[in-house]
């Protein structure tokens, strides 16, 4: 007979309804590594097994065609000291645009068949994303119609601007698990990409940098890709709060963007993808009513750390020196978009048209995708750069047009997925020079 000890470790699985079947692949998520014709696979199981997507075109002969991976173990720094292994299988020599289906596993367990679209690599696409940041494994207002328009297929990418699960390392990282079966009914559909935020602090970032799989070699901390006519680059913000778990990531990290921003730069590259869009958690500029470091006006992230040593330089004059178009954060529970700002001053187009050739960045804070933590408060008295808030639920969409527009709008759950704010940014001319 089984001890009771027994029966009480295997409780959690009964009642979620997963089996205690330790080779079955779970939480199934894509990423684009920003290498044209791949994807990447990355799931969870127990024990080890090995890593194999099989896959095939949509409508053709099932699985035809294979692919083997890798897993690596990562142990959770909880009491429990929990193991799983991350497993991660990247398809190449996709053909752009078409269609496929696969699953991933092995001959000791196999996931559900899911779809997903190769992403189209021609300059002139026009690539689709929702994004958001601050989604939680508990009140999640905004999954039910994310999924749906997901898998109806309104979406090339997404884009999680940090804070998942809250928090992924808790209950010995049950709650990251949790979460990623939870985001499978997106992200194993579309890529899946991610920053981080500072819900995964917990243990230096482990369940964020084991469970992603971004571009580059630092751990899904901080990287660049392409898609259509833009350029995006994911960052970390925390980095300028954690420093304890080294500031030389701070100054690491701030030498990468200099240097990928210097590339995307250089004539031959703006020509062919001229928008250049950042991504980052905290905001550096927002007008809750919260003491977050963007309600300050000398926000960390946007001026630097002074009271270090050496002191370390912030964010907006990198990204103004570099023409930076949009800029994308969440953290705040709320809706905010920005007149065009640089230095705290509002530099509209004109003033008919703040956004037809904006003198400065445009920032848009959507941090309200729903978590435990319910929204937030804005202040009653905004500065003047702040042109359209909102305290729904919800999440953003944004189509990257052409090369001179760019589409985004503002859902809101509350209000049953009605648009309630949009935007056309058009530029004819990008880069620092287009701020003169
Ligand atoms: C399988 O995984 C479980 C849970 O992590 C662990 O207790 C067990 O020792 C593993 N078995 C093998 C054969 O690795
Ligand atoms: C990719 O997108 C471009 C621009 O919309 C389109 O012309 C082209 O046909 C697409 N490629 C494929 C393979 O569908
Ligand atoms: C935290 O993780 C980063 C990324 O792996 C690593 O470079 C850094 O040394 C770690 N810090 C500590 C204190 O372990
Ligand atoms: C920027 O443009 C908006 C919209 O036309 C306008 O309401 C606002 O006052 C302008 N701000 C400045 C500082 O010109
Ligand atoms: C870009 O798209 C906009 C909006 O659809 C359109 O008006 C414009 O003519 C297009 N520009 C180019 C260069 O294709």
């Amino acid at each position: 007979m089984l001890p009771a000890i027994m029966f009480l470790s295997l409780a959690p699985w009964l009642v979620l309804g997963v089996p205690p079947m330790w080779t079955q692949p779970e939480q199934v998520h894509l990423s684009y590594v920003g290498v044209p014709g791949s994807m990447v696979v990355t799931w969870t199981t127990l024990n080890k097994t090995e890593s194999r997507v099989e896959y095939g075109f949509f409508g053709g002969r099932l699985f035809d065609m294979s692919a083997k991976g890798d897993a690596t173990l990562f142990v959770d720094s909880g009491e429990e000291k929990r193991q799983m292994f991350i497993h991660r299988v990247t398809l190449t020599e996709l053909k752009p645009a078409a269609a496929y289906v696969y699953h991933c596993g092995s001959d000791d367990g196999w996931s559900d068949v899911f779809s997903f679209t190769a992403l189209n690599d021609s300059l002139s696409f026009s690539p689709r994303f929702a994004l958001y940041g601050d989604l939680g494994n508990e009140n999640p207002q905004s999954l039910a119609r994310l999924q749906k328009e997901t898998q109806l297929g309104m979406y090339d990418a997404i884009l999680h601007i940090g804070d998942f699960a809250y928090d992924m390392d808790e209950d010995n990282a049950r709650i990251g698990d949790e979460f990623m079966r939870q985001i499978e009914s997106i992200a194993a559909y579309v890529p899946y990409m991610t920053c981080p935020g500072n819900h995964e602090a917990a243990y230096n970032f482990s369940n964020y940098r084991n469970r992603f799989s971004m571009p580059g070699q630092t751990e899904s901390l901080w990287y660049s890709w392409n898609l259509g006519s833009a350029h995006i680059v994911s960052f970390s913000t925390e980095v300028y709060f954690y420093l304890e778990y080294g500031m030389d990531l701070l100054f690491k990290q701030y030498e990468w963007l200099k240097a990928d921003l210097e590339k995307a730069n250089k004539p031959e590259n703006r020509a062919r993808r001229p928008w250049i869009i950042t991504m980052g958690h905290r905001p550096m500029y927002c007008s809750d009513d919260d003491q977050d470091d963007c309600t300050k006006f000398d926000s960390w992230v946007r001026l630097g750390r002074k009271d270090i040593k050496p002191p370390a330089p912030g964010l907006e004059e990198l990204f103004y020196r570099y023409g930076v178009d949009v800029e994308l954060w969440a953290h705040e529970h709320t809706y905010e978009r920005l007149w065009p700002v640089y230095g705290d001053k509002v530099r509209n187009g004109s003033a008919e048209q703040p956004y037809v050739n904006p003198k400065a960045p445009v920032h848009i804070i959507s941090g309200s995708a729903g978590c435990r933590e319910r929204t937030d408060r804005f202040n009653p008295n905004p500065k003047e750069w702040s042109a359209f808030r909102s305290t729904d639920y919800g999440y953003s969409r944004m189509q990257v047009v052409n090369s001179t527009h760019l589409y985004m709008e503002q859902v809101s759950d509350d209000q049953h997925g009605k648009v309630i704010d949009s935007i056309w940014v058009v530029k004819e001319k990008h880069g620092f020079s287009a701020w003169l």
